[in-house]
């Protein structure tokens, strides 16, 4: 079931170095958001702080609120493990579990979780993700095989079929994209834009094609200079961002009069 993303003044730090401070933001079920933004502006760290993976690193810790349909996935009780099914991520590289079959990458989630299931409802989760990620007719006959020995782009549609088995609320995506060449790429926006029927979808991308073509809102984040935290400066409907922006420095930066 998709799921609205708040963030509540949300300041995010590793140790004393405040890296992304005061994000507010709404985020509608069933849409894709981007985030842009130049390098450094902490576009990767407030996505890791949606799925509590960003406290993983010593150190490494947000305040602020966070809510997933109201409830503050920061709130005392909360499970990081919990939210992290709920909230699957997808990388820059694609990392398919390399020894395991395309199979049991899928399963790998369920697994992980104690999930214990027939062989019929494991075959059902399989056929189901790989569909949902437009991978089932390339692989249907080598499920048995390693996932490593996919292409770079069925690789990252592998892991994406992983992450929605679980079937999760909100995926995120680190630059999905970024090491694919453009069939493939086009392969995983055709892919994002079905995914939004049954999740929330936040991507983050320097490709301003890319965020223009899949994203129903943009996020602009950036950073005033070297060790001052990013700030989320302007969201709001892609064509806005891209067109007609409010703000001078998300004009500069879509127009590529950027630094
Ligand atoms: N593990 C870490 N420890 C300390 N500081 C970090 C760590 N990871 C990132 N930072 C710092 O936090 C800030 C934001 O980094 P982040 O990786 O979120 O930027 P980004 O917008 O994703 O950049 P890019 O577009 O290059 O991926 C930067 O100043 C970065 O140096
Ligand atoms: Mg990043």
């Amino acid at each position: 079931m998709s799921k609205r993303i708040e963030a509540i003044d949300l300041n995010v730090y590793y140790g004393n170095f405040l890296a992304v401070e005061g994000v507010n933001i709404n985020i509608e079920p069933r849409s894709v958001t981007a985030f842009i933004g130049p390098s450094g502006c902490g576009k990767t760290t407030f996505l890791r702080t949606i799925n509590r993976m960003h406290e993983v690193l010593p150190g490494a810790r947000a305040e602020g609120r966070l809510l997933l349909d109201g409830e503050d996935v920061y709130a005392t009780g909360v499970d990081p493990v919990t939210v992290r099914t709920q909230v699957g991520m997808v990388f820059q590289r694609p990392n398919p579990f390399p020894t395991m079959s395309i199979r049991d990458n899928i399963l790998a989630g369920h697994k992980l979780n104690g999930a214990r299931m027939s062989r019929s409802e494991a075959d059902g989760i399989v056929e189901k993700s790989l569909r949902g990620a437009n991978l089932w007719n390339e692989v249907k006959d080598r499920l048995d095989k390693p996932g490593s020995g996919l292409s770079g782009g069925q690789q990252q549609r592998l892991c994406i079929a992983r992450s929605i088995a679980v079937e999760p609320d909100v995926i995120l995506m680190d630059e999905p994209c970024s090491a694919l060449d453009p069939i493939s790429t086009l392969a995983i926006e055709d892919l994002i834009n079905e995914l939004k029927n049954e999740f929330t979808v936040v991507i983050v991308t320097h490709n301003m094609q890319q965020a223009a073509r899949v994203a129903d809102k943009t996020a602009f984040f950036n950073i005033a200079g070297t060790g001052k935290p990013g700030k989320l400066i302007e969201y709001d409907e892609t064509s806005v961002i891209f067109n007609n922006p409010a703000n001078k420095q998300t004009e500069d930066y879509v127009s590529g009069r950027f630094g």
